[in-house]
């Protein structure tokens, strides 16, 4: 009787130890990071594309972050193309999925010199009619927005690098008193948003943050509504300013909030584990700083996949800047996002001797594709398994042999069939799907539970 205990106790430990092996990373058990965030008293944002608000990215978007910032929608030559004729349309959509999903919206941004309509700067002005042009798109926007968008970026990147102001459209039209106008007018058309001048290379303390200092100052003493400081923070690996913390420390003792607006960290491509791992380290330490300053409100990522960041357009050669790959599987520099919020390191993934699944295209055609998953096993067995992937681009299971698939959304859950459940150690199990595809066809990561 004992002997059988001890048999039975062993066989289920030895079991279990199998399926703790085969294990996932357990990413989708972990706290999101809006709800670490909010722990922390901070909000944790994303620029988006309106058009990529369904499927996983949307998922990711919504279950994740607590504001989102439109990466062009709000732009001025995106929202008046032509004089007098407006397009909301995307602006409209992000606001309403942000809203969906009880997230504050940055609006991004009123007054900028690039990605204007060429109406406006081929067009010849004088003084006062810019001036009216200007409080007319602002006064237009913020006002259609009233009441939906937190916090507003009304004047972009108004400086050089050596804290001169930057030569404008606005500028060299309107003087320095531009900004200090704008501010004005969007407070008139929605009193109740924060109001930002955002700029980069103004992360540490350099001339440039200190002219964007002296700015704020003497806007603070004139009475001109500013209500924060947006620090860009497009960053290059290993390169976070060691001033940091001081250079937001030093805003918020001016009286405005701070934020992080448009973080990513680039690297040279390709990536590896070791850059991969300074990237995390680097997503570590301006989260850390943000949360180290009381004012120092919210951390937004400039697009959260590798797939929809500005970068390697922009910097050949360069990219992997954002904390998800191309495939929405978390990097290393989630978990530093999540840790510097307070969040556990997520299990590691299985050591060597366990069981993996690996998934292939085996063919495809316009509209269709046959996959394959095989789970093998070393060092480790299974009993029964199933298999977990989320599709990243709205492809859609349509039949399955050798397993039972089910899928819900964008998530796959294959089940073992009656006769193929057990898995020995060094073999393999395999089983097929046909299924639908548009657009693009990524290989999703697949987990077992
Ligand atoms: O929409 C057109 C599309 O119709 C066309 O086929 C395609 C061909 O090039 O271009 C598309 O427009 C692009 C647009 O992004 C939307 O994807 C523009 O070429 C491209 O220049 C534009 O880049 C944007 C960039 O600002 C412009 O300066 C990036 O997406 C956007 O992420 C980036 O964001 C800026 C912030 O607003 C301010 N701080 C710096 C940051 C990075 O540059």
């Amino acid at each position: 009787m004992r002997s059988l205990r001890t048999g039975l106790s062993l066989a289920s430990l030895v079991t279990g130890l199998a399926l703790l092996l085969a294990a996932p990373a357990a990413h989708a058990a972990d706290t999101p990071l809006r709800d670490l965030a909010a722990a922390k008293g901070k909000v944790i944002g994303t620029a988006v594309t309106g058009s990529k608000l369904t499927g996983a990215y949307g998922d990711i978007a919504g279950a994740q972050f607590s504001s989102l910032t439109p990466g062009n929608a709000m732009k001025w030559g995106t929202v008046e193309p032509a004089q007098g004729t407006f397009d909301w349309t995307e602006a409209d959509q992000i606001v309403a999925f942000a809203q969906a999903h009880n997230q504050q919206v940055r609006g991004h941004t009123l007054v900028w010199h690039n990605q204007n309509p060429s109406w406006l700067t081929n067009g010849s002005w004088t003084p006062a009619q810019l001036s009216g042009l200007l409080q007319n798109h602002i006064s237009t926007e913020v006002g259609r927005y009233k009441g939906k968008i937190a916090s507003w970026d009304v004047v972009n990147e108004p400086f050089n690098e050596d804290g001169t102001y930057r030569p404008t459209l606005w500028y060299d039209g309107l003087g320095a008193d531009y900004i200090a106008n704008a501010l004005t007018w969007a407070h008139a058309a929605d009193p109740a948003a924060k109001l930002y001048i955002n700029d980069y290379n103004v992360e540490g303390v350099n001339a440039k943050s200190t002219a964007l200092y002296n700015l704020v100052k003497s806007l603070k003493a004139r009475g001109v509504p500013i209500d924060g400081v947006g620090l860009q923070a497009h960053l290059i690996l290993g390169q976070v300013p060691s001033t940091l913390q001081q250079n937001i420390q030093r805003f918020a003792d001016l009286g405005v909030d701070v934020a992080i607006t448009e973080l990513d960290i680039r690297m040279a491509l390709p990536a590896d584990s070791a850059k991969l791992a300074q990237q995390k380290a680097d997503f570590t330490s301006v989260v850390a700083a943000c949360v180290a300053v009381t004012r120092c409100v919210n951390v937004t990522v400039w697009g959260f996949t590798d797939s929809d960041s500005w970068v390697p357009g922009t910097f050949p050669g360069y990219g992997a800047a954002t904390p998800y790959d191309e495939n929405y599987a978390p990097k290393p520099a989630y978990y530093g996002i999540s840790g510097a919020l307070g969040g556990t390191t997520p299990t590691p993934p299985p050591p060597a001797g366990a069981c993996q699944a690996a998934y292939s295209v085996t063919s495809q055609w316009n509209t269709g594709f046959t996959g394959q998953v095989t789970i093998s096993c070393s060092g480790a067995s299974l009993s029964s398994w199933k298999a977990n992937w989320t599709f990243g681009a709205g492809q859609q299971i349509t039949q399955a042999w050798n397993a039972t698939c089910t899928q819900s959304g964008t998530v796959v859950s294959c089940a073992n069939a009656s006769y193929n459940g057990s898995v020995p150690d060094g073999g393999s199990v395999t089983f097929g799907f046909n299924g639908s595809w548009s657009g693009s066809n990524p290989v999703p990561v697949v987990t077992l539970g």
